[in-house]
């Protein structure tokens, strides 16, 4: 049986670990020698300040001078919140403004202001990298928006909007590894050079030595086959599950899209679960399912305050339309169903809904208002527009393959996978029809030697990211976005 809910305190686990760090006083790279460095998180968190001694770094967010005292405030990453500095007259803060690196020496004490548990009132102040507010971007009690932000990816980490994302984004990350950990998948590295293209996923980079690409005349390959950055690790973990059961892989993918849509990039991360011995779409979809609610909830649990001011600032809205998608089971269409439903809609489309045509994003952001936007599976696609390794379900006159897409508010397409085409036979067959036959040897030695049914998904963590948060445009939800005409830093 599928362990979703059940192993949620597992997920939990690495937040006792930080809990019991802090007991201690101290984090594993704390420099001792020198006073015992806390996180601005861990300052803010504790209880017991009774003015022990403390250090901390970071930059500053603010600077209030008042007649005798001046207030920084100071941000090192570790929350939205900032630790409020209490510094006397008679400390030199010469140089300090807003966005300069410090280090802070002084005593912890519980704090007069409401809003905050601690304060630090400063014994010592070290500048250590000045920094001129007039010529950064980012202006002290402004908020930027997502799009000025994006225009300087070497400084946007120093926002709160941004950190914000990133923190999500890191802890979205661990919690995708914990989800597939506590449920018994085993992590494979898929190689990102590889000799495949996955049967079309993607349009796909070529790679080669640069000095080879200036030679020109030279028309060897460096790996003697032509070689591509991957699109998928699809092929490979359909490799393992040769011998494991469940495995999963979670790594930077490329695709030379030429469209600058607001959800494709050049390079995104994609988390791909493959399972051994299954025979229905319902355990893939069972897997994508949980997967979204349980990383969501950790989300949720791990960084409330980052995900708040995503819901009070970017999307107003979304909490509540988060809150529909954890508590509704997903909705299940066939896509026959779909393209009816599309059909007979009194909305306009750019792109006639037909039988045997791929969906587009216009339909699938009708399908998803369709279904009270609850994320929905759109099943059993046409077989002549899924790639060769889809399982056939031999039906007729409307011949389908086993292949599902996963569709959700404001994104469309999150995840696609399918039911692997098993049997010789008909993969065989398949192969010659996509002139495939000499290729995918290999894939078809794959069900020579203890074959199984097997099936699996991919999904985009960009877009997962897109969805949860509400955010528009994909380049906002990535450290640093890669599109076509655009590759900074
Ligand atoms: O639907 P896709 O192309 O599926 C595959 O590649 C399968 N081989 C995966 C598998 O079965 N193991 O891609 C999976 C997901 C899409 O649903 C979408 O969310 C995301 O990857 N994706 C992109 N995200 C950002 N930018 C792009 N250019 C993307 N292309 C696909
Ligand atoms: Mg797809």
């Amino acid at each position: 049986m599928w362990r979703s809910s059940g192993r949620l305190p597992a997920l939990l686990l690495p937040r006792c670990c930080f809990a019991l760090r802090r007991k201690g006083g101290d984090g594993l790279f704390t420099g001792r020698s020198n006073g015992s460095r806390l996180k601005v998180a861990e300052a803010l968190l504790d209880t017991t300040a009774k003015g022990q001694e403390i250090r901390v770094q970071g930059w500053v967010r603010a600077v209030r001078a008042q007649k005798e005292i001046t207030f920084l405030n100071i941000n090192d990453g570790s929350s939205l919140q900032n630790l409020q500095i209490v510094a006397q007259p008679d400390l030199d803060i010469r140089g300090i403004t807003f966005g300069s690196a410090v280090e802070i020496w002084g005593k912890l004490v519980q704090s007069p202001h409401k809003k905050q548990r601690a304060e630090l009132l400063a014994d010592k102040i070290r500048l250590v990298g000045a920094c001129n507010p007039v010529n950064l971007p980012f202006k002290i009690k402004e908020r930027h928006s997502l799009e000025y932000v994006r225009q300087f990816p070497h400084l946007r980490c120093k926002t709160n909007i941004f950190s914000s994302l990133l923190r999500i984004r890191s802890e979205a990350s661990t919690a995708i590894h914990s989800f597939f950990k506590s449920n018994g998948f085993v992590h494979i590295h898929t190689p990102i050079i590889t000799s495949n293209d996955c049967e079309g996923a993607g349009e796909l980079f070529q790679i080669e030595p640069a000095s080879k690409i200036a030679e020109k005349r030279d028309n060897t390959h460096f790996f003697d086959v032509p070689s591509f950055l991957t699109v998928s690790g699809q092929l490979h973990l359909e490799v393992m599950t040769g011998a494991f059961t469940q495995v999963y892989a979670f790594g930077p993918t490329f695709r030379a899209e030429n469209s600058q849509t607001r959800r494709h990039l050049a390079e995104f991360y994609m988390v791909e679960a493959e399972l051994a011995f299954t025979e229905s779409l319902k355990d893939i979809m069972e897997v994508m399912e949980t997967l979204f609610k349980i990383t969501t909830s950790h989300i949720l649990s791990n960084c409330p305050d980052d995900v708040e001011l995503f819901h009070n600032t970017v999307a107003p809205g979304q909490k509540e339309r988060m809150e529909q998608m954890l508590k509704n089971s997903f909705q299940v269409l066939s896509y026959t169903e779909a393209i009816d439903i599309l059909q007979q809609s009194t909305e306009t489309f750019k792109f006639e809904p037909k039988w045997g045509c791929d969906l587009q994003t216009e339909h699938e952001n009708c399908l998803v208002r369709h279904c009270g936007n609850i994320p929905v599976f759109v099943v059993n696609y046409p077989y002549d527009i899924k790639p060769f390794y889809a399982r056939d379900n031999q039906d007729h006159p409307q011949h389908t393959v086993a292949a599902v897409d996963l569709l959700v508010p404001g994104v469309g397409e999150l995840c696609g996978g399918s039911l692997r085409e098993e049997r010789l036979d008909l993969l065989k067959s398949r192969l010659e029809e996509h002139g495939l036959k000499d290729t995918y040897h290999w894939y078809e030695e794959l069900r020579q030697f203890g074959s199984v049914p097997h099936g699996g998904f991919g999904l985009g963590f960009e877009r997962y990211l897109q969805c949860i948060l509400g955010v528009e445009n994909i380049k906002d939800v990535i450290p640093f976005p890669r599109f076509s005409h655009s590759c900074l830093l």
